[in-house]
């Protein structure tokens, strides 16, 4: 008995880890090349612009053995520009995930609480409870709602305490896919105390085309409140670089860069960012193949009288109104790897990513099998 689990933080010990789905290094290697269609993770199977690979094989030798710069200046001016903010009202991280638990970090201790959405992404209550502080779920919506599943804005309100420091939700949704409008962001917002942060993840923003859905940025001069997150691991295609931004106050970026490790985002990842951000042709060919496949395996799994719920991120959550782990089980033993519900309370579900037409054929081919 060594006893450093004893000498952990009362919030460590209690911690359960994120799940990150199947061990898939191991998976690969028990099956053949190409053999393993890997739906599970919401990856983007076109994978980054061509343009920002050709910029890794050419990357100067210095981005490896140089620290990369701790201000990532040359990327953050990019994104001001492309999304009308001032550069000090960006932070990049080693990846979102990151981001999202520093937020928790800045804002929560024991005692205080950081509200989200049942059925919301998993990191958000593990980002409360490793700083000791308490996750409060919101009621989500009924599986039967018009928003199945879906984020309760009402109800999110509701859920908010003096003691709440945080507020976080995804638009669109991971796992369910669901969204809100900028009107109903905007009425939810007149209702928050102006001097509460509240967090839109838009981790999935890119994929999404329903009408009044757009991102949050855009109300950022009427709610200096609102912190918004964003990825390159999705529509951008670079989830094995880790990286990915937070638009946000200065004072809040200010507090992120006291907290952060200064050399967070390595060289080769800052470079491929900046270069894929660039590649907009590339970017809107990922978007518009991601919908056309989205709403064609939509309707082939409705068509075959599965229960679909509306997405607007790369990926569908299917519930099939039985226990879904021997399904989940079946169609790993044929080589396709979706994403079991069972963490998020939704053992009927599974989550599959929408990935190239031949990746969701195997799919569907292995469903019906
Ligand atoms: C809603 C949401 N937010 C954030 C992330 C984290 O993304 P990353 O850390 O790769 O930027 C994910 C990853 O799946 C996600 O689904």
């Amino acid at each position: 008995m060594s006893g450093f689990l004893g000498r952990a933080t009362p919030a460590l010990q209690a911690l359960k880890a994120y799940d990150p789905g199947h061990d898939l290094p191991a998976l690969r290697k028990r099956r053949s090349a190409g053999d393993l269609v890997e739906l599970g993770s919401n990856e983007n199977a076109w994978g980054p612009s061509p343009k920002a690979l050709a910029a890794l094989r050419e990357a100067a030798v210095e981005e490896v053995f140089r620290y990369p710069d701790p201000q990532t200046a040359s990327l953050r001016s990019s994104l001001a520009e492309r999304h009308g903010v001032t550069a000090d009202e960006i932070a990049i991280g080693n990846g979102s995930h990151e981001l999202l638990m520093q937020f928790a970090q800045i804002f929560c201790g024991p005692g205080d609480e950081l509200v989200h959405s049942r059925f919301g992404f998993a990191v958000y209550p593990i980002s409360a409870r490793a700083v000791g502080a308490t996750p409060v779920a919101a009621p989500a919506f009924q599986a039967d709602a018009e928003m199945p599943l879906g984020h309760d804005l009402g109800a999110l309100f509701d859920a908010i305490t003096p003691r709440c420091r945080l507020l976080c939700m995804a638009n669109p949704n991971n796992p369910t896919g669901t969204w809100f409008t900028l009107a109903q962001l905007s009425a939810f917002m007149e209702r928050v105390p102006r001097d509460l942060p509240v967090v839109i993840d838009e981790a999935y923003i890119e994929y999404a085309d329903a009408p009044g859905l757009g991102s949050a940025v855009s109300l950022r001069n009427r709610f200096p409140n609102l912190v918004v997150t964003r990825t390159f691991s999705k529509a951008f295609g670079l989830a094995g670089l880790r990286i990915g931004y937070a638009i946000a106050h200065v004072e809040i970026i200010e507090l992120l860069n006291r907290l952060r490790e200064s050399f967070c985002v390595n060289g080769l990842a800052l470079l491929a960012a900046q270069t894929a951000l660039r590649d907009g042709a590339h970017l809107a060919r990922v978007v518009a193949a991601t919908r056309r496949e989205r709403e064609r395996v939509a309707l082939q799994l409705s068509g075959r009288g599965y229960k679909v719920m509306p997405s607007q991120g790369n990926f569908l959550l299917i519930d099939f109104e039985c226990e879904a782990a021997p399904i989940e089980a079946q169609l790993l033993a044929r080589g396709v790897v979706v994403r079991p519900m069972m963490a998020y309370g939704l053992p009927n579900c599974l989550r599959v990513t929408v990935a190239t037409a031949p990746e969701n054929d195997r799919f569907l081919q292995a469903l019906r099998a």
